[in-house]
């Protein structure tokens, strides 16, 4: 796929994040590692929850998941019309690419709030609502496997509108914003009778 071009997803996808509403969880600074946390379970709940489905650097590519791409950030962003176009970042523990600066709890906070540590809310096609759900011991254990990989020093694109973004993206349509779907065709004529 080539810059600019644009494929239109299953408007579900944006819809379903618009919707849904996340219960209160308690601010970053309280969470602390559960005794059950653990990397081996941060390890099953990215694989259950298909992380790397969109974080892989090749995620739209003919071999996702490799060691080198693995959660290393994409380089095909999400359009959420009105809002910009996301790339999904870089999430092992490199300082610079990736979330090597980041405590474990404000990955937490990330996870299920929505909320990066420079105070920006995370764009919905990040599935942080429905991730509000998690356990504290699960949230902290997907926290400590993050940061338990191999730092990978891919840099994805900045997120931006699509004048300005150079890499490929795909656009999210909701049915508010894309489908408008022509009106009825009026019945056939009946012949008279
Ligand atoms: C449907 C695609 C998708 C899935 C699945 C997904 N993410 Fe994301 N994620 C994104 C996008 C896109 C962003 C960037 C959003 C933005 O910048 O507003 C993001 C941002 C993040 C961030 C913030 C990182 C930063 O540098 O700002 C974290 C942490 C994160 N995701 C973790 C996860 C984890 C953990 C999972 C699995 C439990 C996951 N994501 C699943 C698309 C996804």
């Amino acid at each position: 796929m080539t810059a600019g071009v644009s494929r239109v997803l299953a408007a579900t996808l944006a819809a379903a994040s618009l919707a849904a509403c996340s219960p209160a969880k308690p601010p970053a600074a309280t969470i602390v590692a559960a005794p059950e946390s653990s990397i081996d379970r941060g390890k099953y709940l990215v694989a259950v929850m298909d992380c790397n489905g969109c974080h892989d650097a090749n995620a739209f590519g003919p071999t996702p998941g490799t060691p080198a791409t693995f959660l290393a950030g994409a380089d095909v962003g999400f359009h959420l019309p009105g809002l910009g176009v996301f790339y999904p970042p870089n999430l092992t523990p490199d300082p610079e690419a990736g979330l090597g600066k980041w405590s474990e709890a404000e990955i937490v906070a990330a996870i299920r709030t929505g909320q990066r540590p420079d105070g920006r809310v995370l764009a919905p096609i990040m599935n942080w609502r429905t991730y509000a759900n998690l356990t504290d011991a699960d949230a902290m254990s997907v926290a400590l496997y993050l940061k338990s990989l191999p730092p990978s020093p891919h840099r994805t694109p900045a997120l931006g509108s699509p004048q300005t973004v150079k890499a490929p993206y795909l656009t999210v349509v909701t049915p508010e914003q894309g489908l408008k779907l022509p009106p009825p065709s009026p019945p056939p004529a009946t012949s008279p009778s």
